[in-house]
């Protein structure tokens, strides 16, 4: 019997698949520790096994025992070359449908997918771009021919081709607050399209690029009357954080509030302090917001917190309602919750937080490796990037 040849496979192919109804075993091939810290998640569960590389080159036949056999089987590792090998084994051995992540889970960690949040009786279109490898979502505003985008991440032509797609052009792009988490797009965007990008002093003084800086109360308008996008400014992740409230609708909460937690007050090292403004962000800056305004988040904890749509939005009456951070007695009982909620940061955060600011360059495969894994903003445990984005880094180096 003639074998069968294994086939490349993109990304963007995968979060489709995994919406849906998946019909393969995905097997993950990197070692264990960088698989049980860093994985694919995506809104369906689905077979996920992990059988490291290693294995297949120290057991060929053991290893392929492992697999499930007369299954579709599409494999990730962490570049490509070492899902190649154990695609072009499987395929040796009996296996029929056998597919390879192109670029590896790299390219897994850089996938933006575009959710349309607005109505379609609104004048504006609103996108909620969700990073299903970074657990994270930026946005684009399009109001006629003109479009901004919202905590833009590296992988800015994703951005760029939806704004040609509407014929518009990006006239500016804003920063929630300095991320620790990933690598900002919007510096580079800003270049490229000769645009402001816009961000509060307090986080982003000092910086090497131009920027615009805005405070508590500013309207960010278009040139031809669209919809009114302002500034609130709301400390506590950081001090600099803004939330951008869209025609007094929808609040882009950067990671002031999540879905089910609020964003880290820690990750700065005055934990307390920011833990106090945090609260009163939380319980008095955001009072004069109406229940019924939508939450759009800077990052989500899993799946579940997607709506039939997957996409990342409730409304502040409902965090009001059921998010732990949002019901506590007073402040001490606040940080209370913070300070039991805290852990280690990821070692790469300070580095990230660096080159948000311009202090610090990095080369793009640099960049691919400190922006992997999957964000550690929430208040409360459930990333577990920390140690293993060390190891995570410097598998990728070891591995082709
Ligand atoms: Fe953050």
């Amino acid at each position: 019997m003639k074998n069968s040849t294994p086939f490349l496979y993109t990304a963007n192919e995968l979060f489709d698949w995994l919406s849906t109804s998946p019909d393969f075993v995905l097997l993950d091939v990197r070692n264990v520790n960088d698989f049980t810290n860093f994985c694919v998640e995506a809104p369906t569960f689905f077979p996920y096994i992990n059988i490291p590389y290693f294995n297949f080159m120290e057991d060929v036949q053991g290893s392929i025992d492992l697999v499930p056999k007369g299954q579709k089987i599409r494999i990730v590792c962490a570049k490509e070359g070492s899902a190649k090998y154990v695609a072009d084994l499987l395929c040796a051995h009996g296996f029929t449908d056998v597919g390879y992540l192109q670029q590896g889970i790299v390219s897994w960690g850089n996938v933006l997918v575009p959710k349309k949040v607005s109505s379609d009786d609104e004048k504006y279109i609103l996108y909620q771009f969700v990073r299903p490898g970074k657990a994270s979502c930026s946005y684009m505003l399009i109001s006629k021919d003109e479009a901004m985008v919202f905590d833009p991440s590296r992988n800015i032509e994703v951005y760029k081709e939806m704004a040609r797609k509407h014929g518009s052009r990006i006239v500016r792009t804003c920063e929630t607050h300095r991320q620790a988490d990933y690598i900002s797009g919007s510096p580079q965007l800003a270049l490229e399209k000769g645009c402001k990008m816009r961000a509060s002093r307090h986080d982003f003084s000092g910086a090497t690029f131009p920027y615009e800086p805005v405070v508590d109360g500013d309207v960010c308008t278009f040139t031809k009357k669209g919809p009114e996008v302002r500034v609130m400014h709301t400390p506590g992740h950081t001090m600099g954080s803004i939330c951008y409230l869209v025609d007094n609708k929808y609040l882009l909460s950067g990671d002031t509030a999540f879905i089910s937690t609020a964003g880290r007050p820690d990750l700065g090292g005055r934990w307390a302090e920011w833990a106090r403004e945090l609260y009163l962000t939380l319980m008095l800056r955001l009072r004069v917001l109406p229940d019924h305004t939508q939450v759009l988040p800077g990052h989500y904890t899993s799946w579940d917190e997607a709506n039939d749509k997957n996409i990342f939005m409730e409304s502040l009456g409902h965090l009001r309602q059921n998010v732990p951070a949002f019901r506590l007695a007073h402040e001490n009982k606040f940080a209370e919750f913070i300070k039991e909620n805290m852990r280690p940061q990821s070692p790469v955060y300070g580095e990230i937080r660096q080159v948000n600011i311009g202090f610090l360059q990095v080369n793009e495969a640099e960049a691919d490796v400190m922006d992997l894994g999957k964000n550690e903003c929430g208040a409360s445990n459930y990333g577990k990037v920390g140690v293993s984005a060390e190891l995570e880094r410097s598998e990728l180096k070891k591995v082709v």
